[in-house]
């Protein structure tokens, strides 16, 4: 079969595959949205996703209130478009993790080695390890985003009520049917289903994460026959390919987060971005050891040495902020075996490059591909990784 120019079937009147019942409601060009990166997402990532038509996301986990207005005036300063801000439940009670001063210098004592190596001061205790989510939430109403979502549970029928009086529509994750249908019951206006593949955490809530790991290709058609909402894809999509075949199985919109970390206005540092595109990623693991939650990313040294002690090591968040002190200064010296190396199974397909380009090349890859075109050799990933190292 012919394959058609690029979008020559889906501008004008007919916006064929663009037009979704999430693209309608938010008015987005197209069904593609950026997933939040909390403590990596960046307002120049956001905006380029938002201003190329797609829904940008930005993740507030740890941020004051007053971090969350600031973030907010620099994004509407770089967009007028849609955009989605993100907070995280207190899922399991953890901005009420209190612990001893004894209990704290347990936990930072496996991590002491790297605070000494790295030249970073111990830290002390704090008095709070996250922002309280009732404090992000005020902060989050008070900014009116276009999008408010939600990880690790059901927001209340207060939240999604105060949101939808807002005018900002509700978004849920779920990782299992079971939590899709709760969301559903919940209220909220639309549900990622985050499959198996997906980078950073599972934001499972009604089982254990280890318990919740279907991947995308069954969860998604699940999902989808399961909700009476739209359905958000997300896990391993890196291209049009994917966003095709997500589309296919009935999403509504496709979500993408390693691609676009890997892009030159994601906040990851040089060092992330290379081992996301080194032979390491193409074998990412689920494990609890950087932050205290189940997460996916790409296993160095950290991991390896953490390994045989991590029944000792600290409970969510409190591992995540530890960690977190020494982090920036492995980043900054390009130490990629001390820092969370977070990444998707879909990072050997992430290409960089700017977050225009990404968005433009998806969005002409997903035309082809749903216009029965097919996969054609030219629109395959431009470098060859697979074999480079070969
Ligand atoms: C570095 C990183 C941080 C993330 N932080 C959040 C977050 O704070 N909130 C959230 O809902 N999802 C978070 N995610 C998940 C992404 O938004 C998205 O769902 C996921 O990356 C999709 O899978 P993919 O990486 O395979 O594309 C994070 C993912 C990464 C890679």
């Amino acid at each position: 079969m012919t394959v058609p120019e690029n979008d020559v079937t889906v501008r004008g009147a007919n916006r064929g595959w663009k037009k979704t019942r999430l693209t309608e409601l938010l008015g987005l060009d197209v069904p593609i949205v950026l997933g939040p990166f909390g403590g990596l997402s960046s307002v120049t990532l956001t905006a380029a996703v938002s201003n190329a038509g797609g829904l940008g996301s930005f993740g507030l986990y740890g941020y004051s209130a007053e971090r969350i207005r600031q973030t907010v005036d620099q994004l509407r300063s770089l967009t007028a478009a849609p955009f989605n801000l993100n907070i995280w439940l207190d899922h399991e009670g953890a901005s009420e993790l209190h612990p001893t001063d004894d209990e704290f210098e347990a936990w930072l004592a496996p991590l002491k080695p790297y605070f000494t190596e790295l030249g970073v001061p111990l830290p002390e205790l704090p008095s709070q390890f996250l922002p309280a989510f009732d404090e992000q939430f005020e902060s989050l109403l008070e900014a009116r985003p276009a999008v408010a979502s939600f990880v690790y549970g059901v927001p209340s029928a207060e939240v999604v009520d105060r949101c939808r009086r807002a005018g900002i529509l509700t978004v849920g994750s779920a990782t299992t049917v079971d939590e899709a249908l709760a969301l559903d019951d919940g209220g909220v206006d639309a549900i990622v289903a985050t499959g198996f593949e997906a980078g950073g955490h599972r934001p499972s809530f009604l089982r254990h994460a280890e318990e919740s790991l279907t991947g995308l290709f069954a969860l998604l058609p699940q999902v989808v026959d399961a909700v009476s909402v739209p359905v958000i894809a997300a896990g391993g999509i890196a291209d049009g390919r994917g966003i095709a075949a997500a589309l296919t199985l009935g999403a509504d919109a496709a979500l993408l987060g390693t691609a676009f970390l890997a892009t030159e206005e994601s906040a990851a540092s040089d060092v992330h971005k290379a081992m996301i595109s080194s032979d390491d990623a193409r074998r990412t693991i689920l494990t609890r050891i950087y932050s205290g939650r189940l997460a996916r990313g790409i296993p160095n040294r950290l991991y390896a040495e953490l390994l045989p002690s991590a029944d000792d090591l600290a409970p969510f968040p409190a591992q995540n902020w530890i960690a977190g002190r020494f982090k920036p200064a492995a980043a900054q010296q390009g130490n990629a075996g001390l820092m969370s190396l977070w990444a998707g199974q879909g990072a050997p397909l992430a290409r960089g490059g700017s977050a225009a380009a990404l968005m433009s090349a998806l969005e002409s890859e997903t035309a082809r591909n749903l216009a029965g075109g097919g996969h054609t050799p030219e629109f395959r990933t431009p470098r060859n990784l697979f074999r480079a190292s070969e």
